[in-house]
């Protein structure tokens, strides 16, 4: 019998389009003992399993409560120890907004092997994805990723600085503070500041808003625009070029396992 070795893969699975995971990723998820994944995972990445793999769903659950990151975390290190070798899919890159390092840290010091695979974040792919450019040259010099809510549920401080800068502002769950951080940048920066609002990014369902901030909440309301949202500020969003989807395809296993 092969002598076990504990270990974890923390794989980035991407933006939501199953073909934006990367090629080491999927190796990964083809090669894996234990996929612990949750709901923004897609079903055509988890059927790239092998079909002895063990899929454990660690999102939320129907009335009951989510798995704490404590919970998520013992269940890492439970079945790497019992199976050999997990994979935590996480949506975009796991280590912007996504803990990933919190359970990488836990999982290393309790002996488990760790290695992470980076993903294309939907910080960067939204906007792309929806024909706006994260630089241009001579419409902006930077971009900043921020988050709206903190783990309080507070708006972040940092909303308030970045609205003083001239960068272009990517927020990341965003849309339940979405009021106040229009109003912030409609001090800071002006009524006329343009901004983009991208819902399901790079999936068929995939829906953008642009606008200014002052009209943009007509456009969320009449497109009935919600979360998982990335917002765009700044002028960038002027310089969108509309076009069709990334229409996901199904992934081919041309792939050797
Ligand atoms: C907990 S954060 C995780 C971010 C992730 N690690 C990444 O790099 O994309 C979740 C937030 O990411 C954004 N997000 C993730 N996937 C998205 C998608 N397909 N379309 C729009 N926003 C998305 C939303 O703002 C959502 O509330």
């Amino acid at each position: 019998m092969n002598e076990l070795n504990p270990t974890l893969s923390i794989v980035g699975a991407g933006p939501g389009d199953p073909e934006l995971i990367t090629i080491k990723g999927l190796k990964a998820i083809q090669k894996a003992d234990v996929i612990l994944y949750d709901a923004l995972a897609s079903k055509e990445l988890l059927e790239q399993a092998r079909p002895d793999c063990k899929l454990v769903y660690v999102g939320k659950r129907k009335g009951k409560k989510e798995f704490s990151q404590d919970e998520i975390n013992q269940l890492i290190v439970f079945y790497a120890t019992r199976y050999g070798h997990v994979v935590r899919l996480k949506g975009g890159d796991p280590n912007v907004f996504g803990r990933g390092h919190e359970e990488l840290e836990y999982a290393a010091r309790r002996g488990v092997t760790i290695q992470v695979v980076p993903g294309v974040s939907s910080s960067i792919a939204a906007p792309s994805a929806a024909g706006i450019p994260i630089t241009k040259r001579g419409v902006n010099e930077s971009f900043w990723v921020v988050t709206g809510t903190l783990s309080s549920g507070e708006l972040s401080n940092d909303i308030y600085l970045a609205a003083q800068s001239s960068a272009t502002v990517i927020v990341l769950m965003g849309m339940s503070h979405l009021n106040t951080i229009t109003s912030i940048f409609q001090d800071s920066r002006s009524p006329f500041e343009p901004i983009a609002i991208i819902q399901n990014a790079t999936l068929p369902e995939q829906k953008v808003v642009t606008g200014t901030m002052m009209n943009i909440h007509q456009q969320v309301l009449e497109n009935d625009i919600s979360s998982p949202a990335v917002i765009v500020i700044g002028k960038v969003v002027n310089e969108r070029t509309e076009m069709e989807n990334l229409i996901p395809v199904e992934i081919h296993n041309t792939l050797q396992r």
